[in-house]
């Protein structure tokens, strides 16, 4: 099953369209070259969809769920699904997209990602709903490796694991979120580089950036958890595993995410063209230099050290 929109997604960086922008990138038309929105901000906001609709006419736009929770044991919410289809039908998007996570459970919706345990049940599940979702929205489903605190201990796979076989099995692409591969790195003690490289290239249909937050972390005196907050700039590492994922997936559409302390429009313009930037630098670099190349001093932390130290 392929679903293609009638517009090919751009190979220049888009940036997330949140609300308070709304407004403003209807009237003055900054020169974005595509958004990526939250279908949940537009189904019960009128106005906002109609400004949506004004947009998607001079725009490409990316439609990213973030309530359809295909990981939820329970199935998934036929009626908020065709809701989003029918913002689908109306806005044709490049792309489609959402999460490795669950998120609502008995008709209630959490305000969270929340983590699956990778074994061969959740498999099964996920790519029945995975199935469902594509064939309800018409679409090729883009799934997105979620930022990660803890792991399941029945958990008999890695996730890029998991990922590649839920890709064989339903056809699906994969959203790369390079922020959330180098903080669960950090988070969860495994080698950022060593995940990128486990992917299925081929199925990379669009990647993430997004700014992480540094917090104590509670389990681990004198250690830092980074959280997933979109509240900040591209930290440095995760550009240097941006680098490298290009030079591992090729050019493919990437997306500055920034959804809480949201700053002027222009600073979402400046993250995507210095993406941009990164990308043509990580293109020209030869192959047999991939992954010395790209990790610099920074991309290690006292974390990862440890780890490797302790096999
Ligand atoms: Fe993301």
């Amino acid at each position: 099953m392929q679903h293609t929109s009638r517009r090919d997604a751009p190979l220049a960086s888009g940036v997330g369209l949140r609300l308070p922008h709304l407004a403003e990138v209807a009237a003055t038309r900054p020169a974005a070259a595509w958004f990526e929105v939250h279908p949940e901000n537009f189904l019960a906001n009128p106005h906002a969809a109609e400004l949506l609709g004004e947009i998607a006419r001079h725009y490409p736009i990316s439609v990213h769920t973030v309530g359809v929770s295909i990981g939820s044991a329970g199935g998934i919410d036929r009626a908020h699904l065709a809701r989003v289809a029918r913002l689908i039908d109306a806005v044709d998007p490049i792309l489609v997209s959402g999460h490795l996570a669950w998120s609502t459970h008995a008709g209630e919706y959490l305000n969270d990602l929340l983590p699956l345990p990778y074994d061969a049940n959740t498999l099964a599940v996920l790519a029945r709903h995975v199935d469902e979702v594509q064939q309800a929205l018409g679409r090729t489903y883009l799934v997105e490796n979620p930022s990660s605190y803890l792991g399941f201990a029945g958990s008999t796979m890695t996730e890029f694991a998991f990922l590649s076989t839920l890709v064989e099995r339903t056809g699906c692409q994969l959203l790369c979120d390079v922020s959330n591969v180098y903080l669960s790195g950090h988070n969860m003690g495994f080698d950022p580089y060593a995940y990128i490289a486990g992917l299925p290239a081929e199925a990379i249909g669009e990647l993430h950036l997004g700014g992480f937050t540094a917090e104590d972390d509670p389990d681990e005196h004198g250690g830092t958890l980074l959280v997933d907050t979109h509240a900040d700039r591209i930290a440095d590492p995760a550009w240097d595993l941006y680098g490298y994922a290009l030079h591992r997936f090729g050019a493919k559409p990437t997306l500055i995410e920034w959804d809480n302390e949201i700053p002027p429009f222009a600073t979402l313009l400046a993250e995507a063209a210095h993406a941009d930037a990164v990308s043509a630098q990580a293109l020209k670099l030869v192959p047999e230099k991939s992954v010395p190349a790209f990790r610099s001093a920074h991309a290690t932390t006292d974390r990862q050290v440890r780890h490797a130290a302790a096999g």
